[in-house]
Formats: structure tokens, C-alpha cells, sequence
């Protein structure tokens, strides 16, 4: 699957409804329907790859993640927990066992939301947070609307049935790289996961005079670069805590003209913002328009909250689950927190949900450089399958 896409040594760049996520889709349905898994897709381009064994009725256990990448972004990220469970499903065929309830393999659209923002996309209209209707008129950087690139990734699968949005599951497990350091240092093997920190998403324009370089006073400037700097050092400031627990990222910069020799008229910059706990985030976030515009003077500056994700503790009796799964293989394990989101964040609204974690060598992430030992990926991929049995039986 990394072959696809493949940049840089060993990463990908595989962005949501690209030629690349395309023919990503392609293999994976090809996979499943070499297992005979019955293949679906919903509005939005999520795919279930069904696994439906004789005796089993009713709403099926999901588990999957995303195969969308970042721009050069790492292999393991989302891939891994949607091949997992395709692994998963296969050993579980193999195994012959009796499931009470179909098993589906998903493949969420968009999660990274790092081509057409915001993230989650997938996983939010599946679960009613957001609907399709108001992301199809998003564009990417090149102009390009979300409803010609989801239409054209539709139209690239068709045989897969198309099924409702938000259908009910029995329950929803993910299996993922840490994506951070903790199960590294801890020498631990799977992170049985607790929750999920928030996030939440802005996007700010700064508007300004463009006006030549050579001769307007700085006196006379409204240097819209200038103020949008003065804002990030600001917000930098005023969220810097001696906890080390907020994040605070500019991870996307645009300035027009974009000239050299004339003074910026127009900036747009995003904000990703996150903290484990509610309060502290919803208060950390609304300080945010008035301080970008104090900082921001004399310019104009508009700020648009773009993605909110509130924190999510996962269910005691899936992460239970997972814990029991790792002990029996004897796999030692270590209850943890997210600070990346997933897609099961948005589950955990629909159906009991939880996540297990493998661990990311030196904690990189979002980078081509990101890596999980086999022998890592593999012990994730029991744990899931175990606990996937659990709830395909129980
Ligand atoms: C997921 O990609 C995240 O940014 O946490
Ligand atoms: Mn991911
Ligand atoms: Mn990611």
C-alpha cells in the first residue's frame, strides 16, 4: 500500500480524494474482495468491507481508520489500522470462527484534512456531527471542490453498494500508531487507549494595504504580515503553561501578493489548538479573537472556527476489552491518552468505542520518517483481532 503515493524514503503522500487515495481504495477493495468481503460506500466515500459470515445478523462490529495521508506524511498513519483489521477479518475467516454480528472493515474518508480542511470529514457526517452538505463546496489549494474530487473517487468504485449514512454498529475499535513517544519510553508494547485530548481548528485573515516597498513610511504601513506575526508571538504567549499540556500550532501561512518588493496585503494563517480538558480549551479558545486583534491593530482580522473537537473518554468496557486481549497474549500494556484525534473520536458519539496503541519509534509523526516495528504492528493487529472476536460473539 505504501507504494502508493510513495515520497520521500519511506512515506506517502496520499491526500484525501487524490489519484492516490484512489487507487489506494482500488487495492484495498481488490483485497476484500479476494477474502469475499461485500463491498459499500456511503455519500461522503466511506467504504465498509463487509464480513458476514453464516449465523451472523444485525448491526456489525466496525474497525478501520483512514488511508489518507499528509502531505508527506508517514506510511503507518491510519494505513496500519485499516490493514489491521482487514488482517483481522482474515484471520478470523480463517479461524472459522461462530460470530453472532458481520464484522466491517471501514476506510473513513479524509481524516487528515490537510487537502480540504477540516479533518475527520468521513467519520464526522457518518456520525451526524457535520453534514456532506457543508464540506462539498470546500476547495483545495488548487481550486479544485470537494464534490468533483469525492464524485470522481465515487465514481472510481463502483462496485461498491451504496449504503446510508450513519448506519448503527455495535461497536467501533481502531488500532493506530501512537504517533507520539509514550509506549517508547515506557517500554510497552500496546497502549490500551483512554480517550482523546480536543482539538479545535481557526482559520484567521488578516487584512491589510498593499503598498509599495521603496516608498511608504513604515509610519504609514498596514503591513498585514507584520500583524499576523505580532498575533502568533502573542497567542504563543498567552498559551504558554508550565504544564507543558496545551498545543498550539501555525501549521499553514498564505500572504498576498506575495511579493517581494510590496507590502502584504492580505494574510490567512490556521490555528490548531489543543487540551485534554474541556473547560480549559473552550477558555483558551475563546481568548483567542480578541488577543489576534489587540496584536493584530491597525490591521483587520476575522477569525472562523473551522473544526471543533471536544475531549472524549472511550468506554470502560471496550477498553477492557483491549486490556483483556493484551494480557491473554501477553502483551504488556499501558493505559494512556490521544494527543493526536482519530476517527474514533467522532465514534465515540455513535456506538461503544475504543482504540489500541502501537508504538512510534522516537515518536514521530506526520513525517516520511515515521516507524513501528513489524513485530509492533503485528502485536496490535492480535490484540484487535481478539477484541473484535470478543465483540463479534459476546
Ligand atoms: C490527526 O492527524 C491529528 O492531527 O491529530
Ligand atoms: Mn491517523
Ligand atoms: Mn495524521
Amino acid at each position: 500500500m505504501a507504494s502508493i503515493g510513495a515520497c520521500g524514503l519511506s512515506g506517502v503522500n496520499r491526500q484525501a480524494f487524490s489519484d492516490e487515495d484512489v487507487q489506494a481504495r482500488k487495492l484495498l477493495v481488490k483485497w476484500a474482495s479476494e477474502l469475499g468481503l461485500r463491498i459499500f460506500s456511503d455519500a461522503i466515500g466511506n467504504l465498509f468491507l463487509r464480513y458476514e459470515p453464516k449465523g451472523s445478523t444485525g448491526a456489525p462490529v466496525l474497525s478501520g481508520s483512514h488511508m489518507d495521508s499528509q502531505p508527506c506524511g508517514g506510511r503507518f498513519d491510519g494505513t496500519y489500522g485499516v490493514l489491521a483489521a482487514l488482517e483481522a477479518v482474515t484471520a478470523l475467516h480463517a479461524s472459522g470462527a461462530q460470530l453472532r454480528r458481520p464484522v466491517d472493515v471501514v476506510c473513513w474518508s479524509n481524516e487528515e484534512g490537510s487537502r480540504f480542511a477540516p479533518g475527520a470529514m468521513g467519520s464526522m457526517v457518518f456520525t451526524g456531527t457535520r453534514s456532506l452538505e457543508e464540506f462539498l463546496d470546500i476547495r483545495d489549494r488548487a481550486g479544485i471542490y470537494l464534490r468533483d474530487a469525492l464524485g470522481q473517487t465515487l465514481d472510481a468504485i463502483p462496485q461498491a453498494q451504496r449504503c446510508p449514512i450513519g448506519f448503527s454498529a455495535y461497536a467501533y475499535v481502531e488500532v493506530h500508531i501512537e504517533q507520539g513517544a509514550v509506549l517508547e519510553q515506557a517500554g510497552k508494547r500496546i497502549g490500551v487507549v483512554t480517550g482523546i485530548q480536543g482539538c479545535r481548528w481557526f482559520e484567521v485573515e488578516v487584512t491589510g494595504e498593499a503598498r509599495h516597498a521603496g516608498t511608504t513610511p513604515m509610519r504609514a504601513r498596514k503591513d498585514a504580515l507584520q500583524s499576523a506575526v505580532r498575533m502568533i508571538l502573542a497567542l504563543r504567549e498567552h498559551f504558554a503553561d508550565a504544564q507543558d499540556h496545551v498545543r498550539f500550532t501555525v501549521g499553514r501561512f498564505d500572504t498576498l501578493p506575495n511579493s517581494p518588493n510590496t507590502v502584504p496585503e492580505h494574510v490567512r494563517f490556521t490555528i490548531d489548538l489543543r487540551h485534554p480538558e474541556d473547560a480549559e480549551l473552550a477558555r483558551l479558545a475563546g481568548s483567542i479573537c480578541s488577543i489576534a486583534q489587540t496584536a493584530g491593530a491597525p490591521c483587520g482580522v476575522t477569525v472562523r472556527a473551522t473544526f471543533v473537537c471536544d475531549p472524549v473518554q472511550f468506554r470502560k468496557r471496550i477498553t477492557q476489552h483491549v486490556a483483556d486481549a493484551a494480557g491473554a497474549l501477553g502483551l504488556e500494556a499501558l493505559h494512556m491518552p490521544s494527543g493526536a484525534f482519530h476517527d474514533a473520536m467522532f465514534l465515540a458519539a455513535h456506538c461503544p468505542t475504543g482504540m489500541i496503541f502501537v508504538p512510534s519509534a522516537r515518536g514521530i509523526s506526520h513525517h516520511p520518517d515515521e516507524y513501528t516495528a513489524s513485530a509492533d504492528l503485528a502485536a496490535g493487529a492480535r490484540v484487535l483481532a481478539e477484541v473484535l472476536q470478543k465483540l463479534a460473539t459476546e
